[in-house]
């Protein structure tokens, strides 16, 4: 045999290896869970489709059957829970399941650089240090004057942007503008001016960086990160802008500010001032603070209102509520029941892969799991089963949720401990920011029915996003003035 007959050899097991990884999980992985095929995670690369028509073709029957299944994606075999009782024992074994995040599971991705180590990929004494530093500004109860204040400026805008066009108003990036105005105002006790200028420099940059870090080339391939290609050397750059110029922001706006105020931006600043947090760790937590802060919040609006617009008569309902009430928004029973109804049925962030065994495991006497296997779910999968949710389980029911506000609240309240619902995750690591995203959500949404109502763009295509986060994919509403 000659060398170049070696050669060729070694090509080909090292290129049939290579193909083995990607379209057969791992020979470790638990016989009794059924395999997604691969190329389901690599549609969207050629064909417009909804990551909803997605899950339901291909993997709604295997994992509703199992409450599991193994998925191809970024890069590797994962093993995706949806039944709640899995779901659950994955939520309490913070020390088998640990988080495990894109700073550990791709570090060399433009994306790691992003968002570094943070409160919520962080695991173990990091984790409990960024909490005690964050937890409190987080997690206060948020005045809902300035998110009136915002609200108004945002409708104004959208007023603006309909006058202008016959058609509709391409709405998600005005609402992105209004949650983080929002973040600034509630968290940061800063101005990002999103709403008083279409050109705020913080947002322009984070907008930049968006724009690479959300191509399903990368996200699909991430080791491509590690070539110098001129797009993944010049999105390093933006994030270094960006990053550099939130810190400068927050520390400027806080600089006169009384330091025994109760909110996030001071307690950061103090915990780098004391040696509790590195100034690297200050960036990643900032830099997170603004992005779940934001993109979370923005989504679900979005999909709120393409709810209703999708059903005018919830639209109604909910004006009905909102003009004959003095009931204060939390203690409203439709408005609360649409909106726990939306979390159900479109948690924005409905597929997450961000946990690791750190050992193996065993589910319900089940499935076993091998250690150093990436384990995640997919919340849209949950919230629509029929086992947990009924036979009407695809369908939007605000009233499945109870008559008053006492009922619907306890059942919101045991959905998530039981983990039939995961829109804001469960356990210790469960979201820190559900309560400003719900008082944003019930003021925006209850300004808006008092001065506009909206109907879906007859010429906007109805589908969610192809990946990642799950909203309503480039919405576009039509507004019109109640009282013009
Ligand atoms: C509708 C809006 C929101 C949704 C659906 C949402 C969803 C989630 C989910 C699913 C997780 C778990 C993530 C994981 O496992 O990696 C999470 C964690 C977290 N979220 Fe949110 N989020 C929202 C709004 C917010 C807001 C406004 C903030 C404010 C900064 C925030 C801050 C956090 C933090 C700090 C954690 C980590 C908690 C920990 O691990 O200790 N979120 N959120």
């Amino acid at each position: 045999m000659n060398l170049i007959t070696l050669i060729l050899i070694a090509f080909i097991v090292i290129v049939g290896y290579f193909i083995r990884t990607i379209v057969y999980p791992p020979s470790n992985f638990p016989k009794n869970v059924p395999v997604i095929p691969f190329y389901v995670s690599f549609l969207t690369l050629f064909y417009k489709i909804s990551q909803e028509d997605i899950y339901n073709i291909y993997i709604r029957k295997k994992i509703e059957e199992h409450g599991i299944v193994a998925l191809y994606f970024a890069s590797r075999w994962n093993l995706i829970l949806q039944k709640p009782e899995y779901l659950q024992e994955m939520f309490r074994d913070l020390n088998t399941f640990e988080k495990s995040g894109n700073q550990k599971k791709v570090p060399y991705s433009v994306l790691a650089a992003y968002t570094g180590d943070n409160i919520i990929s962080a695991h173990g004494e990091n984790w409990k240090k960024y909490r005690k530093v964050l937890q409190p500004g987080l997690q206060k109860n948020f005045d809902e004057e300035p998110l009136r204040k915002n609200s108004q400026q945002l409708i104004s805008l959208i007023e603006k942007d309909q006058e202008k066009t016959s058609g509709g108003v391409l709405i998600q990036h005005f609402l992105q503008r209004y949650t983080l105005a929002n973040v600034a105002v509630c968290l940061l006790n800063t101005d990002f001016e999103t709403l008083s200028r279409s050109d705020s420099p913080l947002h322009l940059q984070q907008l930049a960086v968006k724009k690479e870090i959300f191509k399903p080339i990368f996200l699909n391939f991430p080791i491509l990160d590690t070539l110098p290609i001129p797009s993944r050397i010049q999105a390093r750059k933006e994030i270094e802008k960006f990053s550099k110029n939130l810190c400068n922001h927050i520390r400027r706006s806080n600089e006169k500010i009384d330091k025994s105020e109760l909110n996030l931006s001071n307690s950061m600043i103090a915990a780098v001032e004391t040696g509790i947090l590195t100034e690297k760790q200050f960036r990643d937590n900032a830099v997170i603070v603004f992005i779940a802060g934001h993109e979370n919040p923005q989504l679900f609006l979005t999909t709120l209102l393409y709810i209703c617009a999708k059903y005018p008569t919830i639209q109604e309902k909910l004006r009905d509520e909102e003009t004959n009430s003095e009931v204060p928004l939390k203690e409203r029973p439709y408005l609360n029941s649409v909106i726990y109804e939306t979390l159900r049925m479109y948690p924005p962030i409905s597929q997450l892969v961000n946990r690791k065994t750190a050992r193996p495991a065993m589910l319900s006497n089940d499935v076993i799991i091998p250690k150093d296997t990436y384990v995640g779910y997919i919340g849209y999968a949950t919230g629509h089963d029929p086992k947990v949710w009924g036979a009407d389980a695809d369908n939007f029911i605000p009233e499945r949720w109870g008559s008053n506000i006492q009922e619907i609240r306890t059942n919101y309240l045991s959905a998530k401990s039981s983990s039939r619902l995961i829109a804001f995750h469960g356990g210790m690591r469960a979201c820190l920011g559900e309560r400003l995203a719900l008082t944003e959500t019930r003021v925006l949404l209850t300004e808006l029915l008092k001065e506009l109502s909206w109907e879906l763009d007859p010429d906007w295509f109805d589908m969610m996003t192809p990946g990642g986060p799950l909203s309503p994919f480039l919405l576009k509403l039509k507004f019109s003035k109640l009282n013009p």
